[in-house]
């Protein structure tokens, strides 16, 4: 088929002909089902791309404007920097990494998909935690304000995130003294809390007036909605792991 002809099976249900079938009363109860899962999985794919759009217009900004009075940097700039690429790209990315539908890790191994979230995560974690230390470190006054109180929140997880998160890798060796469920529920809880709360922490990043007045409000407003929508994808999958799992613990 020359390159730019239209293939005409395109279109067609890639599973079964349903196009094919002349009516309604004829199409199959399985081929329906499989019509619908297969619009659920285009939707989750398309709001996968969408998060990893996001992502990256959100930290690229953020970069932009740590380097816009070149090097060496502050420590403004710096925490920034690090905190940005630890929470949102690092750890956002080792959240996805775990996703049934996420492109980069689709079809890696399940052992390889842990690899891939742990390494990302001690990473990201690593990063993030230095931001937050190396600005707090540079302040007389600690947590008087609403962005570093929710950094802190968004470190303190952190950090108990990443102890928790080796107890769920050795969840099986450790059952006797640690039930594996436990663990890895907290694992989710704590680690969907610090996501959160580092995102709540960012929007209160946009909204100081030394990134508003270099990027003007609205960019200002926009980045804000970006991270806003992004953060709500990443966290949809684990939210419903975490009640799925809950409620299993529940009916035992
Ligand atoms: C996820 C991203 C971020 C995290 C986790 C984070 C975390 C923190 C932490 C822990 C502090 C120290 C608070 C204290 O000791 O009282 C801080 C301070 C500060 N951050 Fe961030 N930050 C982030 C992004 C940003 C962004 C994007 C900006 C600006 C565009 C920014 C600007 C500032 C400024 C100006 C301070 C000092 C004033 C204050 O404490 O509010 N941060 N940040």
């Amino acid at each position: 088929m020359p390159p730019n002809a239209t293939d005409s099976t395109f279109n067609s249900d890639p599973e079964g002909n349903v196009n094919n079938l002349k009516s309604v009363d004829e199409v199959p109860q399985a081929a329906v089902a499989n019509t619908e899962s297969y619009s659920l999985k285009i939707f989750q794919s398309s709001l996968n791309l969408l998060a990893h759009i996001l992502i990256g217009a959100t930290v690229w900004i953020s970069i932009l404007y740590s380097f816009r009075n070149g090097l060496p940097l502050g420590a403004t700039p710096l925490h920034i920097v690090l905190c940005v690429i630890g929470y949102q790209l690092l750890m956002g990315e080792a959240i996805l990494s775990l996703c049934p539908h996420n492109g980069w890790s689709a079809s890696l191994r399940l052992v390889d998909k842990r690899r891939a979230h742990t390494v990302l995560q001690i990473l990201g974690s690593g990063l993030a935690i230095a931001g937050s230390i190396i600005k707090a470190l540079d302040k007389s006054v600690n947590w008087n304000t609403l962005h570093g109180q929710f950094g802190l929140v968004a470190m303190v997880f952190t950090s108990v995130c990443l102890v928790n998160g080796l107890s769920s890798l050795y969840a099986f060796e450790l059952r006797k003294c640690l039930p594996g469920n436990l663990s890895k529920i907290t694992h989710i809880c704590f680690g969907i809390v610090a996501f959160g709360a580092s995102c709540i922490c960012l929007c209160y990043g946009f909204d100081k007036n030394g990134f508003k007045n270099w990027s003007t409000p609205a960019l200002a407003y926009t980045s804000m909605g970006f991270t806003a929508c992004f953060t709500a994808i990443i966290i949809i999958n684990p939210t419903i792991t975490f009640f799925n799992k809950t409620l299993r613990v529940f009916k035992k």
